[in-house]
């Protein structure tokens, strides 16, 4: 492949990443890891997957950051998951030095990658990577806009019984539970949902998508999701290999735009070669407004803990 996508942390969200990085032929893969053995065991099972699954992405494991000198992106997922009864932001103490170690070890080698952050909690993670990497604002991405909107449409296609394909959402906020669905954004066919379904439903669907990620940790006790947070991430990559110019909520970093100042947050992005290249601002409700201001001034009391 001419392109070439480097994973750190070859756990459970890092190893599904890999396989549907190959499986979608995007790119040759690395996957990096500390635990010696577990990247190189995972890359070669995947590759010995590749003539059943009929690709020819190359995929290589290492605890060296050699492998992955020369990467058009770099996917980081190292850190510890949570588990039942810690947030998202009991992880930060851990999760923040490992950001700290790996953001320069793969700029080192890859200066002129693209990140994609998904460690948590998420929007400090990425702040971390930007001020460890010295990269320009549009080459530090958060994953979490796409991965809380697909959990809000899963559940719209549930409850309407309609297909999941028809059905586009939007996430704004912070990856906590301050996010911010917008049901006034999200539509089934392009019919807004608020003509689908009562004030009260639309309201418990926007509950269970801010506790998607709690409800899979409640469910598997040893950790958190996975494979959707992986689907999130490749798309988000795809968006960029491609030069696709998708559209997609990520965590961006603000310099006044929805009058947010120095905090990623997530926001509607145009998503191509260059990174993030642009920030799409829609004229928020003042209802809207006050619920993204309240999750930015989480964000922004974490950031400053
Ligand atoms: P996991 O425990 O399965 O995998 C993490 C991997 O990171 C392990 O293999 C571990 O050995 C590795 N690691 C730890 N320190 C490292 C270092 N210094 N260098 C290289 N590798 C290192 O965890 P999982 O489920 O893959 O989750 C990973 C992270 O992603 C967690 O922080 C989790 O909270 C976060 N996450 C974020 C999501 C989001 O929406 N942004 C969604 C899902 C998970
Ligand atoms: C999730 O939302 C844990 O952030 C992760 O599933």
């Amino acid at each position: 492949m001419d392109k070439k996508v480097t994973v750190v942390g070859a756990g459970n969200v890092g190893a599904t990443t890999a396989q549907r990085l190959a499986e979608k032929e995007l790119c040759d893969v690395v996957l990096i890891d500390i635990i010696e053995g577990v990247p190189q065991g995972k890359a070669l099972d995947l590759a010995e997957a590749a003539p059943i699954e009929k690709h020819d992405a190359h995929l290589t494991g290492s605890n060296n950051y050699d492998a992955s000198a020369g990467s058009d992106i770099i996917i980081i997922t190292a850190g510890i998951p949570r588990k039942p009864g810690m947030s998202r932001d009991d992880l930060i103490s851990t999760n923040a030095k490992i950001m700290e170690g790996v953001t320069m070890q793969v700029t080192n080698l890859s200066p002129d990658a693209i990140l994609i952050i998904v460690s948590n909690p998420l929007d400090i993670m990425c702040h971390i990577a930007y001020e460890t990497s010295g990269f320009p604002k549009n080459r530090v991405i958060g994953m979490s806009g796409v991965l809380d909107s697909a959990r809000f449409r899963a559940f719209i296609a549930m409850e309407l019984d309609v297909s999941v394909e028809d059905i586009h959402a939007l996430v704004l906020g912070g990856h906590g539970d301050t996010m911010v669905p917008l049901p006034r954004c999200s539509t089934v066919a392009g019919i807004p949902i608020t003509e689908l379904l009562s004030k009260e439903k639309i309201n418990a669907l926007v509950e269970r998508t801010r506790n998607g990620g709690a409800e899979i940790v409640g469910l598997l006790k040893t950790g958190s999701a996975f494979y959707a947070p992986a689907s999130a991430a490749v798309k988000m990559a795809e968006s960029i290999l491609k030069d696709k110019k998708k559209i997609l909520p990520c965590a961006a970093y603000l310099e006044g735009e929805y009058g947010i100042n120095d905090l990623f947050i997530g926001v509607p992005v145009k998503l191509g070669a260059n990174g993030i290249e642009d920030i799409i601002q829609i004229t928020l409700t003042d209802e809207e407004k006050a619920a993204l201001q309240k999750s930015a001034r989480a964000v922004e009391t974490l950031k400053n803990k």
